[in-house]
């Protein structure tokens, strides 16, 4: 059976303009800074970390990778998440040498199996066989009268960010994908040992990246955002 995708959202920035990052710059050092006591100190490199992050394309991941102990950090700052009610429903599964491989080797019989088309099969099993450090953010939402479902998943989606932005920040490159790997039971199973109601919520890339990556297009902030003041 294949899983439900958490979410889908529309296309809701169609109009797209490319902000200059010194223009956005700029904008970010205008905002009044808080008075003492009152809130941390305003943090300039994080503003303009946050101002100008971008993920490096998985492809362009390459060696040295995060040993154990420079992973380790990165994921302590992944688990500084909002989680509604603390209930952790999320946790990761560290993926390296012969696990990639093993997984690029389940992709075939899996996919196969599932019924997914061929070349999306392959794109998986070279996502896999090309990569040099994985980590799975699982999503695994715990029973909770009074914490709804979609909270927690969205909380898996923001440890994916965190995880993306810790390593970022820590000079590493690191790209979130998913794919019908991330969903299909047939996959998860044998290949993470995954349980009932849990799934990938990104398979998080990392590795260094030496080249400037390409940016996007960024939204357009005027097509996506309502100002409401009655
Ligand atoms: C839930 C989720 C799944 C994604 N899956 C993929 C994927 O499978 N393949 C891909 O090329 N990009 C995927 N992306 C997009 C990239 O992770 C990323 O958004 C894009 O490269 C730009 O990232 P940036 O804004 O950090 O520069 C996914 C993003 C999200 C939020």
């Amino acid at each position: 059976m294949r899983r439900q995708a958490p979410l889908s959202l529309g296309p809701a920035g169609a109009a797209i303009w490319q902000q200059p990052l010194e223009a956005a710059r700029d904008a970010a050092k205008i905002i009044p800074t808080k008075p003492e006591n009152s809130m941390p100190t305003r943090n300039q490199a994080a503003v303009d970390f946050l101002t100008t992050r971008r993920s490096c394309p998985a492809k362009l991941l390459k060696a040295p990778y995060p040993d154990r102990a420079q992973l380790e950090p990165l994921l302590t700052m992944a688990a500084r998440t909002p989680d509604h009610g603390k209930l952790e429903p999320w946790r990761f599964i560290v993926l390296q040498g012969a696990a990639l491989t093993r997984l690029a080797d389940l992709a075939e019989p899996a996919g196969a199996e599932a019924g997914i088309p061929e070349d999306k099969i392959a794109k998986v099993q070279t996502a896999f066989a090309s990569a040099g450090l994985i980590v799975a953010v699982i999503s695994s939402p715990k029973p909770s009268e009074k914490i709804p479902l979609i909270e927690q998943v969205y909380s898996a989606g923001s440890v994916c960010l965190a995880l993306v932005n810790a390593a970022l920040a820590s000079g590493w490159g690191a790209n979130w994908i998913s794919g019908w790997a991330a969903y299909e039971d047939r996959f998860l199973q044998p290949g993470l040992g995954l349980t009932a109601g849990e799934t990938v919520a990104g398979y998080i890339h990392l590795g260094s990246c030496d080249s400037t990556p390409p940016d996007r297009p960024r939204p357009n902030l005027n097509a996506i955002t309502q100002w409401v003041d009655q």
